[in-house]
Formats: structure tokens, sequence, C-alpha cells
């Protein structure tokens, strides 16, 4: 384990997982912003630890991060042959992707994780080439989402203006991708082009990925962003501060439904009262067109105490009933469009979304 202080403002945001020779070098969210402290994990059981605990978080970082735990997963197997190897493979990707269960991002990297490993297996001579291949799609995962996430940036730019105020929920910045983050991206590039803007980032309750992580990422990069509580979201609408709301998501369904952070839901229809435009920034791995509508995604629940103890002290009377889901959904008439890599969606959003991958399937 190894920490510093996050006290040295720096542009470019903290890299949230590396891959450092024969280990993940993670980033300890959960820390943050008080101390910069990477876990040092070998094994595929420390990856899924990670994952459920939110050491990790953020769709795309979860399906990165668990891409490397199926190669640790496999390191040390001591395993003759490449059929034995695949069996093992699969078993991990399995394992791994019990960890939680609304990002497709992750069964979406699994799923890359598996297929390489079943294509290559007949063409490899040993189950050692086998085990590098997996570390290199690992790697490619990770590669790509940087490059992902700076499209994503450019596309939503063209949206951006001049002295713009912007709202966000949750943290999809550099923190929960493999760079720029998606909702954040823009903001980073427009901060680059030295363009004007400014930043609401909504706390977010329960555990603070707002104050922790998107205040945090966005003030070391000098961008300039005012801390709110969630409930505060409808009053700097009405005072006119915000032209756009832009937030990340863990899924989106065939008809452009939304999963993403609790809350979303609230500032959605804030947004469509006070005539905001409701922007949605996302990779294609997050698109599942095989989930039909929002009601189709599996909403984590999360433990009681992120609510009655989430200030690291007793909020709520002992033996409180409590509800705690960890996302919501946002219908899809509340979009007004969804920003990919491959540029942005509009309504209607099951026919764009369907021709927007059966375009990619002609290249
Ligand atoms: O529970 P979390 O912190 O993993 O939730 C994260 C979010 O809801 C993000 O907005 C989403 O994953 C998009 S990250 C680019």
């Amino acid at each position: 384990m190894h920490s510093s202080s996050p006290s040295h403002p720096s542009s470019t945001p903290l890299q949230s997982v590396l891959w450092n020779q024969d280990h993940l070098d993670l980033l300890d969210q959960r820390l943050l912003p008080e101390e910069i402290v990477y876990l040092p994990l070998k094994q595929a059981e420390e990856v899924w630890d990670a994952i459920r605990h939110l050491k990790v978080r953020g769709a795309p970082a979860i399906g990165i991060a668990a891409a490397f735990g199926v190669y640790l997963g496999i390191a040390e197997a001591d395993t003759p042959d490449t059929k034995t190897m695949l069996r093992l493979i699969e078993e991990k990707a399995a394992y791994l992707a019990t960890s939680r269960p609304t990002a497709v991002n992750l069964f979406w990297a699994l799923d890359r994780m598996k297929e390489r490993a079943r294509v290559s297996a007949d063409l490899v001579h040993s189950s050692a080439e086998l085990k590098d291949i997996m570390l290199q799609e690992a790697i490619s995962i990770q590669q790509e989402d940087e490059e992902t996430c700076r499209l994503i940036g450019e596309h939503a730019l063209s949206l951006f203006k001049e002295d713009m105020g912007l709202l966000t929920h949750c943290n999809a910045g550099g923190l929960a991708t493999a760079k720029y983050g998606t909702a954040l991206a823009p903001m980073y590039l427009a901060h680059e082009k030295g363009m004007n803007i400014k930043v609401f980032a909504d706390e977010t309750r329960p555990v603070l990925q707002g104050a922790r992580l998107t205040a945090f990422e966005l003030q070391q990069a000098g961008i300039d962003v005012t801390l709110i509580c969630d409930n505060m979201a409808g009053m700097v609408m009405s005072k006119g501060w915000i032209d756009a709301v832009i937030v990340g998501t863990d899924r989106v369904a065939a008809n452009g439904d939304v999963a993403n952070k609790i809350g979303t839901y609230s500032v959605a229809v804030l947004a469509k009262e006070h005539g905001i435009p409701f922007y949605v920034a996302c990779p294609l791995s997050t698109i599942d067109l095989d989930t039909p509508t929002g009601a189709d995604i599996p909403i984590e629940e999360r433990a009681d105490e992120e609510i009655t103890e989430g200030f690291g002290k007793r909020t709520a009377p002992k033996g409180i009933k409590v509800f705690n889901p960890a996302f919501d959904i946002t219908p899809h008439d509340y979009v007004t469009a969804i920003i990919t890599e491959k540029g942005i969606v509009e309504a209607p959003f099951e026919e764009n979304l369907k021709k927007l991958f059966a375009d990619m399937e002609q290249l």
C-alpha cells in the first residue's frame, strides 16, 4: 500500500486502476478526498472485494478492474492445457460477475475477456500464451476506454458554450474511467481549451461520490466547481444558473431509459420542469440492447449503514427500516440526448440506438 497527500493540484485526474508489472495498483476511492492510497491487488478475490465495496467504482472502471481480475485469477494457475485454462478463465469471469449487478460494463468487459479467450484457445500452443493474451486484452480494454472517453468529451463539447453553468450528479469523471470520464470529459476538454464553465456538483447521498470524488477531481484540475447538497439542485436551477445537466450512466436500456446513481431521476425531472437539457454521456459498452426497458435493469440495494451511519456516526434510530437503492431509472422522455464516442443520439432512442450499433457492424 502506498499513499500520498492530495494537496498538490494537478490538471490530470488521478488514475483509479494501474497495472504494475504483476499486480494491480488500485486507488481506494473510499478514502478520497482525504487520502490517496493505492492498494496492491494480486488475486481475483481481492478485485471482487474492491468492486463490491466501492474501492473501485464507476461503470467503466469496474469493467477495467474486472478484466485485470480475470488475469490475476489465472496468473498463478499451473494448468497444462489450453482447454482447462479456458474453463478456468470462464469460472473466474463468472465469479467476478457476481460483484455488482447494475453497471453493464462489468459484464461487457468479462464477456470480451471470455470471447478473446475462446477465439484464442484453438490458436495458441500453451496455456502460458493464453494467460498473456488475457493480460493484453485487459490492457487494451483500459487503453481503449481512455480514447473512448476523449471522443465522448469532444462530442459533448460541441454542445457547450462559453460561461455555461453545468450540473452533474455522482462521479462520472476520470476516477470512474481510464481517464477524463464520460460526463466530466467535456469539462476537462473545455478547460484545456481555456473555455469558462461553472460546474455544480451534487454531493450525491448516501456515499457522496459528488462531494468526495467529483468536487475533488474538478478542483484538482482547476475547474470552477461548486458543491451543493442534492436537495439544492432545484434552487440553483430556478436561479437560472444551470444551462445543462450532464451525467454518466451504468446502463442504458434499448428504449433509452437510463440507470444511474440514485437521485439522477429527480435531477432529470427538475431539469425538464426548468426547460434545461438533460444529457447522458456514456461509451457504447454501457448501452445494453438486450435489456428492453429501464424496468428490466437490476437495481443494486446496499447496506442500511450507508444511510444510518454514513457520516461516521449514527444519524438514525437503531432498528429503523431503511430502503437504500444505489441507482434509479430515468425514463427516456426526460433525456435530451445520449452522448457516445460515435456521436450524439437523440429521440426516438429505440430506433436510433439500434441504428448506431447496426452502422458499426457494417464498418
Ligand atoms: O455506485 P457507483 O459509484 O459505482 O455509481 C457510479 C455512477 O452512478 C456513475 O454515474 C456511472 O457509473 C457512470 S461512470 C462514468
